[in-house]
């Protein structure tokens, strides 16, 4: 079977591969370069096929690798980049989304011509059909391994996650949970705004638009409004409201701020909860935000402005933070950079761009940041750490450390690791010290 290259099946694939390749050549985010690559299809139902086949190519790569590794006869590694993403979403189509194999293979076919010139569009074509072919063959008896003889491997491969996180949770949280946890990380988790002022009205609005909006479990000011597209919505372009997971929330909750208080957020950018904190403290209090990265520090002072809220906001080191010598705060908030495994429901890529070894270089960062974050805290003030991931060596060990290091100084009052499972947010660690 042919199928011409101006086919919708084809249109709506080639989008896939365009975000596909904006995520892993261009290191762009899926949240963001996945909707920017389905927005030029005509079709409501083009564009949800489009998102969902670029999603899960991203999410199930490891999975993809194997199954493909048993039908290649190199590497897939030295397979060229383009051929080998048509080789991915052409394999998650015969492994995941229920596409029937002849239009799988076809349409992948069709991509493979068109990704290489002209003088090698035949072999190209040869290839890709080969490889597909032969894998829709042994669809039926892959060799999954056995959950007995080798579980990490096998929780990996049916879960779409790397061995070495699946150890790594396994180690914290023991089989179960460990299962539970991975599974609801590949859950898409629909858009969660943070209203500023009258929810209310926030939810009735939504509503109206025919969006299945209700309030957040918990966080009294957060709604889930699944299927909705921030950009659409008045009440986030008027400052109303903010996409935000309740996650983040609760962690600005966590910090136990309070109206007039002088907090302090050492990683503040893009801003979510500086604006948030900003909110609570009002214009009694203050917010000063440092940033690293000029550029996600005015992302801070542009949803500041946007939400009507002020936030002092400093491009600056948080290990060498520029405030005045001996400056203290009611509140320090030190979300600190991580390696961001636990927003996998929104970004499936993050967990493949992550080496084990950036969690030990990332902890040692958020040590020295923790040091800085006490200095900064006045007595009986509180200090919050936060990380949106569940690594042991981010979030229990670093808090261990901290308390052998300076249990004299802060005593822990809350520690907390929000799931996707158990609580319907990110994967958001978070722990609360009082200042001695
Ligand atoms: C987890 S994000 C913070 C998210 C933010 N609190 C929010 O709610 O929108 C961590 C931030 O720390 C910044 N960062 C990384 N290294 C830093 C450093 N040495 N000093 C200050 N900020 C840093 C990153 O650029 C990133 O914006």
């Amino acid at each position: 079977m042919t199928v011409a290259v101006d086919d919708t099946g084809v249109r709506a694939r080639r989008a896939a591969l365009t975000a596909i390749a904006a995520v892993e050549e261009g290191g762009a985010y899926s949240n963001l370069a996945v909707p920017e690559a389905v927005a030029g299809l005509p079709d409501a139902r083009d564009r949800a096929f489009a998102s969902h086949l670029a999603y899960d190519t991203l999410r199930w790569r490891g999975t993809l690798d194997w199954a493909l590794g048993l039908v290649l006869t190199r590497p897939i590694g030295d397979v060229e980049a383009p051929l080998r993403r048509i080789l991915h979403l052409g394999a998650v189509q015969l492994l995941r989304s229920g596409v029937p194999t002849p239009a799988a293979v076809s349409t992948s076919v069709a991509l493979a011509r068109s990704a290489v010139p002209a003088g090698r569009a035949k072999g190209a074509a040869g290839f890709v059909n080969g490889v597909l072919r032969n894998l829709a063959r042994r669809l039926d008896d892959l060799p999954w391994p056995d959950p007995d003889v080798d579980p990490v491997q096998h929780l990996a491969l049916t879960t779409a996650h790397p061995a070495w996180v699946v150890t790594d949770l396994l180690g914290r949280f023991g089989d179960a949970d460990t299962r539970a946890i991975l599974e609801a990380d590949n859950d898409p988790p629909g858009l969660t705004l943070r209203v500023a002022g009258d929810r209310d009205r926030v939810l009735a609005e939504l509503r109206e638009a025919g969006i299945d909006a209700t309030a957040t479990a918990t966080s009294p000011e957060g709604v889930r409004a699944p299927g909705a597209d921030p950009r659409r919505l008045p009440a986030v372009a008027e400052g109303r409201a903010t996409p935000q997971d309740e996650a983040s929330m609760l962690v600005v909750r966590a910090t136990r701020v309070a109206a007039g208080d002088h907090v302090l957020d050492l990683c503040s950018g893009p801003g979510g909860k500086a604006t948030h904190l900003a909110a609570i403290v009002g214009a009694s209090g203050s917010v000063t935000g440092v940033e690293l990265h000029p550029h996600r520090a005015r992302l801070v002072e542009e949803t500041a402005a946007r939400m009507g809220v002020a936030v002092d906001v400093r491009i600056g080191d948080a290990t060498a933070p520029p405030l005045q010598g001996g400056e203290v705060f009611d509140v320090v908030l030190l979300d600190g950079p991580c390696t961001g495994l636990g927003t996998g429901r929104r970004r499936p890529e993050v967990r493949w761009r992550r080496q084990p070894e950036d969690v030990a270089s990332l902890a040692r960062l958020q040590r020295r940041m923790l040091d800085v974050a006490v200095e900064r805290t006045r007595p009986g003030g509180h200090l919050t750490f936060s990380v949106c991931t569940w690594t042991a060596g981010e979030t229990t060990e670093v808090v261990r450390d901290l308390l052998e290091r300076a249990g004299d100084r802060v005593g822990l009052v809350e520690e907390r690791q929000l799931r996707p499972d158990t609580d319907g947010t990110d994967g958001m660690y978070l722990a609360t010290f009082r200042r001695r």
